[in-house]
């Protein structure tokens, strides 16, 4: 399999590295902006786009490797799921890589497995849909600056606060599309998520911070989500995963999925299954589990 990567940062190049680590890869790049016709014209089986995390921004990026034969798999979590933010785009380049005979799959750890793959498969445990409760203890601190002052660390009370109120501080991104992809699967309509971010603070400056996010159906919430990042090594992080079936089932990783190695791996890991799978924007529930091979 040939693989191109456009984007030079972390997850670009931590995808690299795992991939030219594999003897059936071909690996061209990472590639940086300057680069991005050689990243996506080369017509290789799979481009990786891991720049950012919105739709919009890597929707011509998008454009432009399907347009050259090439199947799509992108680190941005609003392509986890989507039609979640923009029903419109995501058909039209759903269309695009069908009349290409082409995939796109927005994955990673997180869109792409803690929050919505992983979730699934444990339900499958339970006879009947149910109330699903997620959270995470993340250890935020292998991130870059610029990732860590989007997510919100770094800065103080005051300028949390606005970012968030403007947008600019987001915490973790995905939340909607991971629990949009779990309802889609589950046959689950969800009538509105509430969202709620509060820093931790020490020293008079953010150094994480806890999101709720809960999905309501029937009236009732249905999924709650918790993200809790903080950015001391040493504190200790886990996963849960708990479906109020009956019986109830709890999973617990401890300690929790490593935020970059385990996002590099579910990428790596998904290469074959992107270059296999049938033609269209798919998501990780359309698809067998990533596995290394
Ligand atoms: N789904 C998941 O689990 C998952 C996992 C890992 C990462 N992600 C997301 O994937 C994105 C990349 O992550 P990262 O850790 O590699 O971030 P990073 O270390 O900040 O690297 C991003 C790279 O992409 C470049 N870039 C940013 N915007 C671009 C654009 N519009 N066009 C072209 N290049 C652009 C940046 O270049 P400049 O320095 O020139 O801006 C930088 O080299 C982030 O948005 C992150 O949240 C998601």
């Amino acid at each position: 399999v040939r693989v191109s990567i456009y984007g030079a940062g972390q997850a670009g190049s931590a995808v690299a590295a795992l991939l030219r680590q594999r003897d059936q890869v071909v690996v061209e790049g990472p590639f940086g902006r300057a680069e991005r016709e050689r990243a996506l014209t080369s017509g290789a089986q799979v481009v990786v786009i891991a720049t950012t995390s919105f739709l919009q921004d890597i929707a011509d990026d998008i454009r432009t490797a399907i347009t050259s034969g090439s199947n799509v798999l992108t680190t941005a979590e609003q392509a986890a799921h989507p039609w979640t933010t923009d029903p419109t785009l995501a058909g039209e380049l759903d269309l695009l890589a069908r009349e290409h005979g082409v995939t796109v799959l927005g994955a990673g750890l997180n869109p792409g497995l803690a929050f919505d793959a992983l979730v699934l498969t444990v339900a499958g445990a339970s006879g009947a849909v149910a109330p699903l409760r997620v959270e995470r203890t993340v250890d935020l601190s292998g991130f870059g600056a610029a990732v860590l002052r989007r997510i919100g660390v770094g800065h103080t009370p005051e300028a949390f606060a606005a970012g968030v109120a403007d947008g600019t501080i987001t915490g973790h991104i995905g939340f909607p599309q991971s629990m949009h992809l779990v309802a889609a699967a589950l046959g689950v309509e969800i009538e509105r998520i509430d969202r709620e971010i509060a820093p931790a603070i020490e020293a008079g400056e953010t150094v994480g911070f806890e999101q709720r996010y809960v999905a309501i159906a029937g009236g009732a919430p249905w999924f709650t989500a918790i993200f809790s990042g903080h950015t001391d090594p040493a504190r200790p992080t886990h996963d849960a995963i708990h479906v109020a079936s009956d019986p109830p089932i709890d999973l617990r990783i401890s300690p929790g999925l490593n935020a970059q190695k385990g996002s590099a791996a579910v990428l790596a890991n998904s290469v074959a299954r992107v270059a296999a799978a049938p033609a269209g924007w798919l998501t990780v529930a359309d698809l067998p589990p990533a596995v290394p091979s």
